[in-house]
């Protein structure tokens, strides 16, 4: 990907001083619906009284994606490329041991999904490496909603906003190469070594063959509660139920091969996913998303997802939800990752964006002859 295109970044001009992270921010722009937790601000530190003209803001971190990707109308700033899914969510009920959360009682809840390639070009072509995400609004009873957005990566390579702002220039491919500038990267690491070793860890967990195999992580903790009103951290991933294959070195043609698999997978039977509740022991990271927990944890098995359709992003589907991870329902509540409110304000930010934008059609066409 260049940037030759990239429209000149805003953020980085002498701006009047901006808003701060905050709750309200995160919510401005957004129908949020559901208790949604608060979250501190991790190291965004108030000034005497003023906001630096450099400080990291939602629209600042908006304007980076525009400036790495280009602007592209009505798309999200960050997983442009995606299909809206739906299906259902029947829980076992053993998630109820930590969170009084209703999604956790036996039973069924209605799911909207979005399977989604990181990146900010609607039309990037599919490759292995790119990173795969799967974001969920589970419809619980009276209004209540639980979303997450979740990614194929076992720790994110960031563990702060200033970190992931900072990784979007230093790992923006040169031109000339095609790969990021080595001084930028060297100096990138020197000053976020979290994320040399994230991605160490990184290297370890290859992709899978596709969407459907591909095992989906929250990362980022979260604290549930129980009946008894006992709170315990928590992370959560979808662990693919069917058979898993290994991501081909070589990619197939065409440019939404992935898409293409998933669509062609999904139309012939439903995707299964189960859920699985990891138990953080006092003393895990609940603020660093780059450090894994100890393979030795708790997990509980809630239940299964099931996919059963996908649909061309449009009108009234996933394509109109914004994956905001602070929506939470009564028994999961946000946990001091610095990320999680930065996460919620700068989706918040993309959302407002591309409502206000005209539309143009997905790329990735469900119903269209697929070569
Ligand atoms: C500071 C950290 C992060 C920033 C600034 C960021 C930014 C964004 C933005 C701007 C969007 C588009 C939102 C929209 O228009 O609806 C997005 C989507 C997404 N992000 Fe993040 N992200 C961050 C961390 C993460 C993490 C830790 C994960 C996974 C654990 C993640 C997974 C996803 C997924 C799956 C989507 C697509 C959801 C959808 O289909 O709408 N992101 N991100």
């Amino acid at each position: 990907m260049t940037d030759e295109t990239a429209a000149a970044p805003p953020g980085d001009s002498a701006d009047p001083p901006r808003k701060e992270w905050s709750r309200r921010s995160a919510l401005l722009g957004l129908a949020a619906i559901g208790g949604a937790g608060t979250a501190g601000i991790g190291g965004l530190a108030y000034a005497g009284g003023r906001f630096p003209a450099d400080r990291l803001t939602p629209a600042r971190f908006a304007d980076r994606f525009e400036q790495v990707y280009g602007k592209h109308a009505g798309f999200r700033r960050n997983h442009a490329k995606g299909v809206s899914a739906a299906g259902y969510f029947t829980a076992d009920g053993a998630g109820t041991e930590v969170s009084r959360a209703t999604v956790f009682a036996p039973g069924r809840t209605p799911v909207t999904g979005r399977f989604s390639l990181s990146g900010g070009l609607p039309d990037a072509p599919d490759t292995a490496p790119t990173v795969r995400g799967l974001g969920l609004l589970f419809h619980l009873p009276d209004g209540e909603q639980w979303r997450t957005a979740m990614i194929n990566l076992p720790v994110f390579l960031d563990r702060t906003p200033q970190g992931f702002y900072a990784r979007m220039l230093a790992a923006r491919p040169l031109p000339a190469t095609g790969k990021p500038d080595p001084e930028k990267m060297a100096a990138f690491l020197a000053e976020y070594p979290e994320t040399a070793k994230a991605m160490a860890v990184v290297k370890r967990h290859p992709p899978t063959s596709g969407f459907h195999d591909s095992t989906y992580n929250a990362l980022n903790a979260f604290r549930c509660t129980n009946e008894a009103g006992d709170t315990v951290p928590v992370r959560w991933s979808l662990k693919p139920a069917g058979p898993v294959g290994a991501g081909s070195t070589t990619a197939p043609p065409g440019r939404d091969h992935l898409f293409d698999a998933l669509i062609a997978k999904v139309a012939r039977e439903p995707l299964r996913w189960r859920l699985v509740l990891t138990v953080g022991r006092p003393g895990d990271p609940t603020d660093d998303a780059t450090l894994p927990w100890p393979g030795d944890r708790r997990t509980i098995d809630a239940g299964t997802l099931t996919i059963d359709s996908v649909q061309t992003e449009a009108a009234g589907n996933a394509r109109d939800v914004n994956f905001d991870p602070l929506i939470l329902p009564d028994g999961i509540a946000a946990s001091d990752d610095p990320l999680l409110s930065a996460r919620s304000a700068v989706y918040s930010q993309s959302f407002t964006r591309r409502a206000g934008e005209p539309k143009t059609p997905s790329p990735v066409d469900v119903t269209k002859e697929r070569r």
